[in-house]
């Protein structure tokens, strides 16, 4: 595996586990981790910060002219500051399907994208990584769990982060809408690709999953 170069494209709906078995992987592996849903959600942050309406398209594509969204040592930079937390805030995450799902955003990020995954050996994870930001990706997950799980996952996550106003239901409810939006929007739908390796978290341990994918890589 030394000489070749990796690219690897993990895809799932909300709360799966991508982000923590991607990083852990790439840990393992030493692999670049690029979180694409936090692009996303950099964006989304700046639209709000702003008071830009998510339905105003002119204003939104004028503002990401003028946005750096970088990945420094597993931090996110918005415009050169660090938003790791405030992008994992609810209100980013109850508006981000509204801002990925326009055509021109996609089209900026999805570039954006790919640059970052030329220099380096990387592991990539959000909804269309495999079927179009890196269709020629050589290893491809698509990591799902059950809704319910899914929704206890996030919001165990949401209490430890502090957030207090929110009950499970409420957050089932969020994630049946992501999923409804991220999945059946136009353009690049949450999908998984025919040749992902298709993993089911629901039952299973972080690093169960974890040595399940790095022995599908290290196979070859
Ligand atoms: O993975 P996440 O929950 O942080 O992603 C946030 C949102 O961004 C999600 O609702 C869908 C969107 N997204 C996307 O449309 N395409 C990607 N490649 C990654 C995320």
């Amino acid at each position: 595996m030394v000489n070749k170069k990796i690219i690897v494209a993990v895809d799932g709906p909300a709360g799966a586990g991508k982000s923590t078995i991607s990083k852990k992987i790439a840990e393992v592996l030493k692999l670049e981790y690029i979180d694409t849903g936090a692009m996303y959600r950099a964006l989304t942050l700046k639209v709000i910060n702003k008071g830009i309406n998510p339905n105003d398209v002119k204003s939104i594509l004028e503002i990401m002219e003028d946005t750096t969204i970088e990945f420094i040592n597993n931090h996110v930079y918005l415009d050169g500051i660090k938003v790791d937390e405030e992008i994992r805030k609810n209100i980013v995450t109850n508006h981000v399907s509204e801002i990925s799902k326009i055509a021109e955003v996609r089209k900026k990020m999805v570039d954006m994208q790919r640059k970052l995954s030329e220099s380096n050996n990387v592991i990539m994870d959000g909804r269309d990584i495999g079927t179009v930001v890196l269709p020629h990706a050589n290893y491809k997950f698509f990591i799902t769990a059950s809704v319910e799980e899914r929704a206890r996952r996030r919001y165990k996550e949401l209490l430890e982060k502090g957030e207090k106003d929110i009950t499970y239901d409420q957050i089932l409810i969020e994630i049946k809408k992501r999923d409804e939006i991220d999945s059946t929007r136009e353009i690049a739908p949450l999908k998984k690709s025919p040749d992902a390796h298709l993993i089911d978290t629901t039952n299973k341990t972080i690093d169960e999953c974890v040595n399940e994918i790095i022995e599908i890589i290290e196979r070859g």
